[in-house]
């Protein structure tokens, strides 16, 4: 069988990772600038600042090793192929995305379905070296390959009653197995603020380690939030709605008291049933200070200026 490359298949002797540098000031300035005009009008000043080169370069990246790719892709959370760790893996062999089409919906003047490859296609696909932290403390740092986010919504044009935006994954309990348990209430939803989805950190991941994802890791589209908990990188994302009103998530639905809407990655506040202070980086045996934000304060910290983060966690 002949396998055509995907576009953003880059050789594997091309990706590099090396030099892993951060022009922080640079970074500064452009995310200054969205500072302000995010008080104007979200949308606009979003889409304005997305076009700054550097962030559509992807020098936006981090002088930290990366974790082997064997492991950021044995050691899964994706609930609908098992609960265990090495579940995704092992259980998302056969599962197909091809003909893969994408729900947008709401508060917007471009509602419709989409097909995946298509929407893709305008956009040209960058490397951004992030890191991923869960709850159960433990952290990865992943070259994932992907488009801003907020590129690809604002081609939706989002009206101004657009205060959130809602993703959904996959409902299949054929092709996604664990949805035959009722482990959450599926589909898997997570949500974000407008200010979240427009800022350049958060990306569309259709890639990791110069390749297409693979199934374990949420193919063939998922979110990436870099200073948020794991969970609300949301994976194999059917449905974008446009709501007016903060929407459901998953965990926030199965444990309110655990998880809340914003899950910023927050060593000061504990989760109820553990510190947050300290996490162990895959493939390290010392375990690490937890950093504000996953260590992104400096880009993301004034979209929360206005709220109690031990309220609002
Ligand atoms: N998305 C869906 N649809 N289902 C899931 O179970 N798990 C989340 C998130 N996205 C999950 C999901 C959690 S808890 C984490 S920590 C990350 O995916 C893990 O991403 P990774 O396996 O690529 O490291």
């Amino acid at each position: 069988m002949i396998r055509i490359k995907k576009r953003w298949e880059i050789p594997e002797s091309e990706v590099t990772p090396e030099p892993l540098y951060r022009r922080r000031r640079e970074f500064m300035q452009a995310a200054g600038t969205i500072g302000g005009a995010m008080l104007l009008n979200p949308w606009a000043a979003a889409q304005a600042a997305l076009q700054i080169d550097d962030y559509q370069r992807g020098v936006v990246t981090l002088d930290e090793e990366l974790t082997e790719e064997a492991d950021a892709t044995s050691y899964n959370n994706f609930y609908e192929f098992g609960t265990d760790k090495e579940d995704p893996k092992r259980n998302s062999k056969r599962f197909k995305t091809d003909d893969w089409t994408i729900e947008v919906s709401g508060e917007c003047a471009k509602p419709g379905t989409y097909d995946f490859e298509a929407l893709m296609k305008p956009f040209p696909i960058e490397e951004r070296i992030y890191r991923l932290r869960c709850v159960e403390a433990w952290s990865m740092v992943i070259p994932w390959l992907g488009v801003p986010l907020g590129s690809i919504l604002a081609g939706f044009k989002p009206t101004s009653k657009a205060k959130y935006v809602a993703f959904r994954t996959l409902y299949d309990p054929v092709r996604m197995p664990g949805q035959q348990r009722s482990v959450l209430n599926w589909p898997y939803r997570e949500g974000l603020t407008i200010a979240e989805a427009m800022h350049p950190l958060t990306i569309m991941s259709v890639g990791m380690y110069g390749k297409t994802i693979p199934n374990q890791n949420g193919a063939p589209i998922r979110l990436v939030v870099p200073w948020k908990y794991g969970f609300k990188s949301i994976k194999s994302i059917v449905g974008i709605e446009f709501t007016e009103t903060q929407p459901q998530t998953s965990w926030n639905m199965a444990a309110p008291s655990e998880y809340g809407f914003y899950s910023n990655v927050n060593p000061e506040v504990d989760h109820p049933r553990w510190s947050q202070k300290r996490e162990r980086r895959i493939g390290e045996i010392f375990k690490r200070d937890t950093l504000m934000f996953n260590g992104y304060a400096e880009e993301v910290a004034e979209l929360y200026d206005d709220l109690d983060l031990t309220v609002n966690f």
